[in-house]
């Protein structure tokens, strides 16, 4: 075919999808731009940041958005008030969760993260209360980052005030945490298949929030076939997965009904309580799919959130020296911190805060998904679609924070110097879909942060001036730049 007949072939085809489009359009959905069949509004899109790209669009079609990912429908949600009364006012509407392409390649929609309906319910119970009794939020727990806290500090020494990657250091730290609430059992820090699971799973998070990861998302079938090394990282979750059955194994055979020991023991427990049940959700694919769900989100999550800590104490030195005095004064530097120390030290509570919403872990949320219709302010959300409750544009929303693009721990600060709560820090997201673990990780961003100021202070080699404290990656998650870090004791 000749070239002017190939073009008007084409011109023909998009004519006729968007007619075919138009004609299916479903009535009354929220504005939104204009989208091309098939690629949607990727084209106009920022594709390093499409939070960004979403906000502004908000400026002019307003808190209630469509687009499209590709030929994929979006609600998008901006701002706290449109998302709390999505989430919260709305919650049995708003509680389901998106197939994202990725996330259901891996994991074949099994586990707590991924699913819907009864299996979601089943595994989001069971997962709370299993994570309760076993200490999440409680004594056990805070003497568990107690002593995981020493032994930061100990391989932190070794390094000897000369500059290093804090990246798996901490990651080994925070992910023992987990470890021990799921596997029963901490690794050493020289385990070096502890370091090849840590990095499997830091990769994971990276391709989630890469070009390729959210490109594969929207035509995952494109992706498959293209050619490259792109999806080794679907390979090496393979390795996890592995991981994870050896230790079912293991735990199987010398499981005592009487006393587990961890989530796994409560899990085969359960299993063996409803072999009969033809319909039950306690069976190994989603035992296996809710351990990788708990290990990669109780790890990669917290760890990132304080290695971008340091790096906002070492561009901000007074905020530091501030949280050190502050420290100092209440609890010293030879005992452990407790969660009881934390209304005593209301600067140092007001940072951590500051840093989960400065850093805006997951920008987009984990994209939530209408199981059936929805009414929400007046229009009709199909079944089908998906839905981005922005934390974005919640934990930078105008209306709720004085200086929302700055670093400023005041906005948890009363004129007194007291802790003041504001309803948009919503880091966690909010409602019945809302982190499984954000009581364990608020324990570990206190315990954690504080006895590392105990003990340390930050630099870096070049000065705070050197560190661009802008992300690497803001896909699914904002990640941070490499940076070396200078732990000198004090
Ligand atoms: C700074 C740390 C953390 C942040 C910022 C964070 C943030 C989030 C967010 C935004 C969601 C999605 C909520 C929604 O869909 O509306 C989520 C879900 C989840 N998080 Fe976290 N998280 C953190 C730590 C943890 C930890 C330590 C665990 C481990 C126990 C964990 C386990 C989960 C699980 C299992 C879900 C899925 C819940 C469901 O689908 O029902 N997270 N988290």
């Amino acid at each position: 075919m000749d070239i002017p007949s190939t073009l008007l072939l084409l011109g023909l085809v998009t004519a006729l999808l968007i007619l075919l489009r138009w004609r299916n359009k479903p009535n009354n959905l929220p504005p939104g731009p204009t989208a091309l069949p098939l690629v949607g509004n990727i084209l106009t899109m920022d594709n390093r940041a499409p939070f960004k790209t979403f906000l502004k669009w908000s400026k002019t079609y307003g808190p209630v958005m469509t687009a499209y990912l590709g030929p994929q429908r979006v609600l998008v949600l901006v701002g706290y008030d449109t998302v709390k009364e999505a989430l919260v006012d709305n919650a049995d509407d708003f509680v389901g969760r998106a197939p994202v392409p990725f996330a259901f390649r891996i994991l074949k929609g099994y586990g707590l993260v991924i699913s819907n309906g009864e299996r979601w319910r089943q595994l989001r119970r069971f997962s709370l209360t299993t994570l309760r009794d076993f200490g999440m939020g409680r004594k056990r727990m805070e003497s568990w980052i107690q002593e995981e806290s020493r032994h930061l500090q100990e391989i932190i020494n070794k390094t000897n005030a000369s500059p290093f990657d804090p990246m798996f250091n901490l990651s080994r730290a925070v992910s023992n945490i987990i470890c021990a609430l799921v596997f029963g059992q901490r690794f050493s820090y020289e385990d070096s298949q502890f370091l090849r699971l840590l990095q499997i799973i830091s990769s994971v998070l990276q391709f989630g929030s890469s070009s390729w990861g959210q490109l594969y998302n929207v035509f995952p079938w494109l992706i498959e076939r293209l050619p490259g090394k792109h999806l080794n990282v679907i390979d090496q979750v393979e390795e996890v997965k592995a991981f994870s059955r050896r230790k079912v194994q293991e735990h199987k055979d010398s499981l005592d009904p009487d006393n587990p020991r961890d989530f796994i023991d409560c899990f085969l427990i359960r299993l063996n309580e409803e072999k009969d049940n033809p319909n039950t959700e306690f069976h190994f694919d989603n035992l296996i799919a809710t351990l990788f769900n708990l290990f990669l989100a109780g790890t990669e999550t917290t760890s990132t959130t304080i290695r971008y800590a340091l790096m906002l104490l070492i561009k901000h030195p007074e905020i530091q020296t501030r949280m050190q005095k502050e420290i100092d004064a209440v609890i010293g530097r030879e005992r452990s911190p407790s969660m009881e120390d934390r209304k005593s030290l209301p600067f140092t509570d007001a940072v951590i805060h500051e840093v989960q919403r400065y850093v805006d872990l997951v920008p987009l949320n984990v994209p939530h998904y209408a199981t059936h219709p929805i009414k929400f302010r007046g229009y009709t959300i199909p079944k089908g679609t998906i839905i981005l409750p922005l934390l974005h544009s919640v934990l930078r929303d105008e209306e709720h924070w004085e200086k929302p693009w700055t670093f400023n721990p005041k906005h948890f600060l009363d004129t007194d110097g007291n802790f003041k709560k504001n309803p948009a820090f919503m880091p966690f997201s909010a409602g019945k879909r809302s982190c499984v673990g954000e009581s364990l990780a608020r324990m570990e961003l206190f315990i954690f942060l504080v006895s590392l100021l105990q003990h340390f202070t930050f630099t870096t080699p070049g000065g705070p001036e050197s560190l661009d404290i802008t992300p690497e990656i803001s896909g699914f998650a904002n990640l941070p730049r490499k940076y070396q870090l200078i732990a000198t004791p004090r």
